[in-house]
Formats: structure tokens, sequence, C-alpha cells
């Protein structure tokens, strides 16, 4: 398996707050990868500066063989790394098309019309409403465009940023299936969840993040079977 996403001694900081403290991480192609850890821990601070949209204070960030750091997020997007954001970040004035549109605007008219249907395979939801305005949207609605957004860039590894927050079991489930199914078409995942049973359940390798330092890592099942993670993170 070779690595598409190397971080190594990544820091974050937010004036004097220590965010993220030194952490190092990796991800092959075509794994699933689980950020876990609680409120605060630094999974999403981790995750923008990935994407570029937080520069890190220090540290490395490769993606495909080459550094990230200081790469404005856009071009982020056209090497083919794309971020699902936390808490459902649509463009509520703007239509399902056009926020669609939107995460495509790196590849061709004709090239999108394609991904969007291919979206739409995903998420049959979306097609039904292509004209209706986000923001009128229901919040499990509005994270499927989120996601569907994320992919029209045709992201070799998708980041997605708690998915499930605030959704319903049944739609939980949903959108568990279709990162399962985004991965075996060929997607790399990397996967912040506090939903900490189903994101264990599905990747192949998990890390817990704790105050800003990786404290913890494993397979999935590893993870969701030690007696540690489950008292913390679990509920067990
Ligand atoms: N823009 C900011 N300015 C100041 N502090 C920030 C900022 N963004 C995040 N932080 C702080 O950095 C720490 C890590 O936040 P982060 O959002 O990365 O955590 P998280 O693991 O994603 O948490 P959650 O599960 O609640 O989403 C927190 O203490 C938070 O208050
Ligand atoms: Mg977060």
């Amino acid at each position: 398996m070779s690595s598409i996403l190397s971080v190594r001694d990544l820091c974050v900081s937010y004036g004097a707050i220590k965010a993220v403290r030194g952490i190092s991480f990796e991800i092959n192609e075509g794994e699933i990868v689980t950020l876990i850890g609680a409120n605060g821990a630094g999974k999403s601070s981790t995750l923008n500066a990935v994407s570029g949209l937080i520069r890190p204070a220090s540290g490395e960030v490769d993606f495909k063989g080459q550094s990230l750091v200081g790469v404005r997020p856009h071009k982020i997007v056209e090497r083919g790394l794309a971020l699902c954001p936390e808490g459902r970040r649509v463009f509520t004035q703007m239509s399902v098309a056009e926020n669609l549109d939107m995460g495509g605007y790196t590849r061709s008219d004709a090239e999108n019309e394609e991904t969007m249907r291919l979206v739409f395979d995903h998420f049959p939801r979306l097609r039904e409403r292509v004209s209706q305005s986000a923001g009128t949207m229901s919040g499990g609605e509005q994270q499927m465009l989120a996601m569907g957004r994320a992919l029209m860039s045709k992201p070799d590894l998708l980041m997605l940023d708690e998915p499930s927050m605030g959704l319903a079991p049944i739609l939980v489930d949903e959108i568990f299936t279709i990162i399962k199914e985004l991965n075996r078409q060929g997607t790399t995942i990397l996967l912040v969840e506090q939903n900490a049973s189903m994101a264990l359940s599905i990747a192949g390798r998990g890390y817990v993040l704790e105050t800003g330092t990786i404290s913890m890592t494993g397979t999935g099942a590893d993870l969701l079977h030690n007696d540690d993670v489950r008292k913390a993170y679990l509920g067990a």
C-alpha cells in the first residue's frame, strides 16, 4: 500500500491556544482511516490545516508525495483532496444544483454534468430537490448536499468532518453506507467522528486524538475493543 497523505509533527495554534501539538499520521491509498476524540481535541483543526484553510504553526503535510503547506485551498482541491466541513456549510441562498456546481469549479461543465449524475445516484434525495434552495432543506439533506458538493471535485482523498452530527440513526446508517460505497469505488477516506463506534466499525485503522496529541492508534477493530477507548468514547 502506498501512502497518499503523510502528516508529520503538525502543530496548529490560535494565538496562545495550542490546539494541535505535534501529531503525525499516515493514510494509505484505498484506506478508511478515522480520527476520533472528544470535543475540542483538535480534530477539525487538523482537517482544516491539511486542507489549507488554516496555516499550521509548524509541521509537514505531504499529499501524493508533494507538500501542501502554504498551498491555497482551491489548489489543494485541484490536487485531489476535498473536505466536507463540519456543520454542513452549504450555500443557503443557492439551489442544490448551484451548490454542487460550486464543488465542481475545477472541472468542465460537461464533466460536472456527469459527476452530478453520479452524486445523484448516491443521494437520490438531492436529485428530487435539485432546484430547492439549500437553506430550506432539512439538516440531513444539507449534510448529503455538503458531501455531494465535496464529491463534485472527484477527490482521491475525501475528508469528512463529523458527517453524522445531529442526524437520526437511520440517516446515520445511510451516510455510513455511502461512505463505504465511495471507498469501495476507490476513494480514500479520512473520517472525523464523535460517533466512535460507527467510525471504528467501518475504518481499517484509527487514531485517538486527546487535547491535541495522538494518544492511541490501531486497527478499527482493536480500538473498538480497547477498554480505554470504550470507557472514554463508547460509553461502555
Ligand atoms: N478560530 C479559533 N480561535 C481560537 N480557538 C480555536 C479556534 N478554532 C478552534 N479553537 C480551539 O482549538 C481547540 C480545538 O478545536 P477543534 O475545533 O479543532 O476541536 P474538535 O476536535 O474538532 O472538536 P469538536 O468535536 O467539538 O468539533 C479547541 O479548544 C477550540 O476552542
Ligand atoms: Mg470539530
